[in-house]
C-alpha cells in the first residue's frame, strides 16, 4: 500500500498493524477468542474507574460484531479525538513549531479539518518557528492550507459532549489542566450510543444493550444551539446542525436520520435507500432529462454543500451538504435572515443550482427551477 493515498482509503484492519509496527509504547497485545494475539489501539483501552462502570471498548464487540466493527473504524466517529500516537500515523501534519511530543491529542482531521491538543490539554494557538505567532492552527484537509482558529485566545478543550464517549463534566481528563471534564475514549465509540457493553458482551441478549434509533439521539451532537433555529455566518450555515435543518425540513417526523443512514458507516456509503425509493414520480420525470444522462444526481440539487466547515469553494460552495432538501423558488425566498446570522428554513434557487451554474444567476434559477425534472427530454 503506498504511503501516499489519503487515510480514508486505509484500511481499518491495517492501521492497528501498522500502528503497533512502529512500536507504540501504547499498543496492548490481547489473546482474541479465536486464540490469536490481536492490537488494541491507544484509544481502545479502557481505564478503571470506566472498567467499573462497564465500558469495555469497541475491540470487546469485534469478536461478534466484525462487520460493523469494521465499518465503524473507517467513520469519522471513533476518529473524533485521537490520541497524538495514533494520528500521526495517518498522515496529519504538525503546525508549524511542534514535534509530535508537544501534541496530546488531535481533534477530527479525518474528514474537514484539524486541531491540536499540547500537553496541558489546551488547544494550540500559537505557532511558528518560536511557537509565538498567533493562529495558522487548524489544518484544513481539502486544501492543506493553515487558517486562524480564534488566534489570541487561551482556548480549553472544552468542547462538550459531542466528540467523547461517555462525557462527564466533572475533572480534567489525564489530569491536563486546559481539558475539561473526563471521558471512557476519546472519539464517539460503540458505547456512546449503546451504553456500556460488558453485561451485553458477557451474555448477549437484546435486553441488556441500549438502541436508540430517533434522531434526538444523533440531534445530541449534531446540533447548534436551539434546534428550532439554524445559526449561519459568513453567508453559509454553520457546521454540526443537521438536527436543526432536518428539523425544518419536509422530513422531519417523516424520515429519520437512520432511515437513510447506516450510523455505523461514513456518510459516502451510509445510504440505506435512494430518494427515488420514497419519491418515484419525481425519479420517474427526471429519467432520460438533460441533467440525468449528465450525471447530476437528486442531491446535486436538493443536498449542495451550502454548510461550511473548513473552506468554502465559491459564493455558494461550502463543505457539507444541508439536509434543507426542499428548494424554495419564490422570488422573495431568501436563504438567511437580513442580519446573516440564522438561515431561514428554505433552500434557495442560487445555492441549488449556481454551484454549477455560475455564470447565472438567482433570478434565472429560479426561473429555470419550475419544472426542472423532466427538462430536455
Ligand atoms: C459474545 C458475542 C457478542 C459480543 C461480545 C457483543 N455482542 Fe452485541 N449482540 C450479540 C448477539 C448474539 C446479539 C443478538 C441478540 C438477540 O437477538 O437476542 C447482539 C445484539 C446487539 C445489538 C442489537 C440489540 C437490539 O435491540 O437489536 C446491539 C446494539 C449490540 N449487540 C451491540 C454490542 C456492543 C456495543 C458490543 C460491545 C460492547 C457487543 N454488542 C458485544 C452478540 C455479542
Ligand atoms: C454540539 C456538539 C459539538 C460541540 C460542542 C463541538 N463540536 Fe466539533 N463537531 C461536531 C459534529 C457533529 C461535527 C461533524 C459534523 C459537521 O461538521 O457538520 C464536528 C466537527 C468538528 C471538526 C471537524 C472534524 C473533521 O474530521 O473534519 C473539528 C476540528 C471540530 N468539530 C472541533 C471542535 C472543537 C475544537 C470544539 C470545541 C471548541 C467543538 N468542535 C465543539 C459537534 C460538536
Ligand atoms: C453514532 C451512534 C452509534 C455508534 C457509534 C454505534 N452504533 Fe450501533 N446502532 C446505532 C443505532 C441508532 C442503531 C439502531 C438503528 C439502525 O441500525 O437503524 C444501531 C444498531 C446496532 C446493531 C443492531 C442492528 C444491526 O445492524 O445489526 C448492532 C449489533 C450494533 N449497532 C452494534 C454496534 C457496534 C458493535 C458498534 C461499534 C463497533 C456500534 N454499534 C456503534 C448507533 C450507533
Ligand atoms: C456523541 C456525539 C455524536 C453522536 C451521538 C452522533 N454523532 Fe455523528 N458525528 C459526530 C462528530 C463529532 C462527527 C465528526 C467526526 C469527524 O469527521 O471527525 C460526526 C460525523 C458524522 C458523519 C460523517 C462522518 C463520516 O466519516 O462520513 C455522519 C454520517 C454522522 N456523524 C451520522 C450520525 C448519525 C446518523 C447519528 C445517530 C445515529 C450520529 N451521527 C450520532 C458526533 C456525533
Ligand atoms: C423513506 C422515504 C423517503 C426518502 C428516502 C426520501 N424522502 Fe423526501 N419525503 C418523504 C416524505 C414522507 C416527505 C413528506 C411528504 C409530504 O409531506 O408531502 C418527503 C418530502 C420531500 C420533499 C418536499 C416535497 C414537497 O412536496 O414539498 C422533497 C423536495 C424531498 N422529500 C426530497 C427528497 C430527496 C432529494 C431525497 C434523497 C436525498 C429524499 N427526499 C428521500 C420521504 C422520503
Ligand atoms: C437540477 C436540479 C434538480 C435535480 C437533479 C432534482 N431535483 Fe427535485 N426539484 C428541483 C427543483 C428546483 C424543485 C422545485 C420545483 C418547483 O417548486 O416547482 C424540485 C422539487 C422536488 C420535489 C418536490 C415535489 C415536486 O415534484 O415539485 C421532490 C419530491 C423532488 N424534487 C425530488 C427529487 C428526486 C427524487 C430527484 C432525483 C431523482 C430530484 N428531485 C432531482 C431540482 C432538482
Ligand atoms: C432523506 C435522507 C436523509 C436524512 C433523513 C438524513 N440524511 Fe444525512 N445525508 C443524506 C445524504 C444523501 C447525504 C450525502 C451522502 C454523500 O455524501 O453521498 C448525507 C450526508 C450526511 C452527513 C455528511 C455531510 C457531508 O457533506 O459530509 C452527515 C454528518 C449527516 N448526513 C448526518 C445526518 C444526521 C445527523 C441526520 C439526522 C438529524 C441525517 N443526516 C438525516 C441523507 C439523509
Ligand atoms: C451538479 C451540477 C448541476 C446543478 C447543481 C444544476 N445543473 Fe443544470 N445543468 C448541469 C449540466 C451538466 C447541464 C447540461 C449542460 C449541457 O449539456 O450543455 C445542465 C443544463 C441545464 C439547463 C439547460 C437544459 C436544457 O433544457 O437544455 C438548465 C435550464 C439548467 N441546467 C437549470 C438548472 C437549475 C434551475 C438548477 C437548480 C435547480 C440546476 N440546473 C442545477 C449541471 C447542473
Amino acid at each position: 500500500m503506498p504511503a501516499t493515498l489519503p487515510p480514508r482509503f486505509w484500511s481499518p484492519l491495517v492501521l492497528p498493524v501498522i500502528l503497533c509496527a512502529v512500536g507504540l509504547a501504547a499498543c496492548a497485545t490481547e489473546m482474541g477468542a479465536d486464540g490469536k494475539m490481536t492490537l488494541k489501539l491507544p484509544s481502545e483501552v479502557v481505564a478503571g474507574p470506566w472498567a467499573d462502570k462497564g465500558y469495555v471498548g469497541p475491540r470487546a464487540c469485534l469478536i461478534c460484531h466484525e462487520q460493523i466493527y469494521n465499518y465503524y473504524r473507517d467513520h469519522g466517529h471513533p476518529k473524533k479525538l485521537r490520541p497524538a500516537t495514533e494520528a500521526r500515523e495517518w498522515g496529519v501534519p504538525l503546525p508549524e513549531g511542534y514535534s509530535w511530543d508537544d501534541v496530546s491529542y488531535v481533534i477530527g482531521g479525518a474528514t474537514r479539518k484539524a486541531r491540536y491538543i499540547d500537553q496541558q490539554g489546551y488547544i494550540i494557538n500559537k505557532t511558528g518557528p518560536k511557537k509565538d505567532k498567533d493562529g495558522k492552527n487548524q489544518y484544513n484537509t481539502a486544501t492543506g492550507r493553515w487558517v486562524d482558529y480564534n488566534p489570541g485566545q487561551v482556548l480549553k478543550y472544552d468542547c462538550g459532549p459531542c466528540h467523547m464517549t461517555a462525557y462527564s463534566k466533572n475533572g480534567n481528563q489525564d489530569n491536563r489542566p486546559g481539558m475539561v471534564g473526563t471521558w471512557a475514549f476519546p472519539g464517539i465509540t460503540c458505547e456512546e450510543c449503546h451504553g456500556p457493553g460488558k453485561a451485553h458482551a458477557a451474555a448477549p441478549s437484546r435486553t441488556n444493550i441500549k438502541v436508540d434509533p430517533s434522531d434526538a439521539a444523533c440531534g445530541k451532537c449534531h446540533i447548534r444551539g436551539a434546534k428550532e433555529r439554524i445559526p449561519a455566518g459568513g453567508g453559509f450555515i454553520q457546521h454540526h446542525e443537521q438536527y436543526n435543518e432536518l428539523l425544518a425540513s419536509p422530513h422531519a417526523g417523516k424520515v429519520s436520520c437512520v432511515t437513510c443512514h447506516d450510523p455505523h458507516k461514513r456518510a459516502a456509503i451510509s445510504q440505506r435507500m435512494g430518494c427515488d425509493k420514497c419519491h418515484a414520480k419525481q425519479a420517474a420525470d427526471f429519467k432520460g432529462s438533460r441533467h440525468e444522462k449528465s450525471l447530476v444526481r437528486c442531491i446535486d440539487c436538493h443536498m449542495p454543500a451550502a454548510t461550511k466547515s473548513a473552506e468554502n469553494f465559491g459564493k455558494y460552495i461550502g463543505d457539507i451538504k444541508t439536509h434543507i432538501i426542499k428548494i424554495s423558488l419564490g422570488a422573495n425566498d431568501q436563504m438567511f435572515t437580513p442580519d446573516g446570522k440564522f438561515a431561514t428554513g428554505k433552500l434557495t434557487a442560487d445555492f441549488a443550482c449556481l454551484s454549477c451554474h455560475a455564470s447565472r444567476d438567482k433570478t434565472w434559477a429560479a426561473a429555470q427551477g419550475k419544472g426542472i425534472h423532466a427538462r430536455g427530454k
